[in-house]
């Protein structure tokens, strides 16, 4: 059994990749978010985790994990949760907008891999996959918080794949997931910064990619299995 934590499911590429995630018969899925949608709560396969991912105290510990990996074969950490905003120039952004940021983007997936990690049934792999954003690589003008949690996402991921047991049995892994029709995009297009005509003119031509079809290359590349690599 596959057994799969993921956060922010409960719209976006998250829910796309819960979808196809519980439809997989070997996988089990814990997923962490602060509302679900009643398909979700219902579904046999899904544990929901209620909780503000800016809140460290909701999230789950070792112990509570380790309980949710109990019986799997193989553990997967999905980090799918992220917020843009703050964007604005710095000496402007507002100061709990910024904190709820890092909190979100950066200082939730840390703590929760620290917890994984410690939480992995002893022999068991475990598999960190963290949705990063071309952002981390490139200035747009504004985009300072939503840039830095997701470069520093990936510097903690490398040092997590670098650290990795001799068994080799950790890896981690930084997608970028490219431009797609969610709801984050819709808070682009309606922000103030230089570059945003750009982001609304790619909506206009349609550019923006489905997060269905996103989700089934994340998975498909970054947890290679046949059964979701068959389905397109
Ligand atoms: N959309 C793009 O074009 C694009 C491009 C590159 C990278 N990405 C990355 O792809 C991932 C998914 O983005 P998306 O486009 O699907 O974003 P989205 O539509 O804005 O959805 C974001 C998800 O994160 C959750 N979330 C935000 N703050 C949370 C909190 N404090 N606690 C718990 N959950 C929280 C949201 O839940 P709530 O409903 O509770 O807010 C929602 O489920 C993100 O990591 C994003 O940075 C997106």
């Amino acid at each position: 059994m596959r057994h799969v934590v993921i956060t922010g499911t409960n719209r976006g590429l998250g829910q796309a990749l819960l979808d196809r995630l519980a439809a997989d018969a070997g996988t089990r899925v814990l997923a962490l978010a602060r509302s679900f949608p009643a398909e979700q709560l219902e579904h046999p396969q899904i544990t929901t985790w209620p909780g503000d991912l800016a809140d460290p105290a909701s999230l789950p510990d070792a112990g509570e994990l380790a309980k949710f990996f109990v019986g799997a074969t193989e553990t997967v950490l999905i980090h799918n949760a992220a917020v843009v905003e703050p964007i604005g120039e710095i000496g402007t952004l507002d100061p709990d907008e910024l904190t709820r940021a890092v909190a979100v983007n950066l200082t939730a997936p840390m703590l929760l891999t620290n917890s994984a990690v410690a939480a992995r049934p002893h022999g068991v792999p475990l598999r960190v996959v963290f949705v990063s954003s071309g952002a981390a690589h490139h200035v747009i003008s504004g985009w300072s918080a939503y840039s830095a949690t997701k470069r520093g996402g990936e510097e903690f991921f490398t040092h997590l794949s670098a650290s990795s047991t001799a068994d080799d049995l950790i890896t981690a892994v930084s997608v970028n997931p490219g431009v797609m029709d969610t709801g984050m995009q819709a808070e682009i297009r309606s922000a103030d910064f230089a570059e945003r005509q750009r982001f609304v003119d790619r909506h206009a031509r349609g550019e923006l990619r489905p997060p269905a079809v996103v989700a089934a290359e994340i998975l498909a590349a970054a947890l290679p299995r046949p059964s979701f690599s068959r389905r397109s």
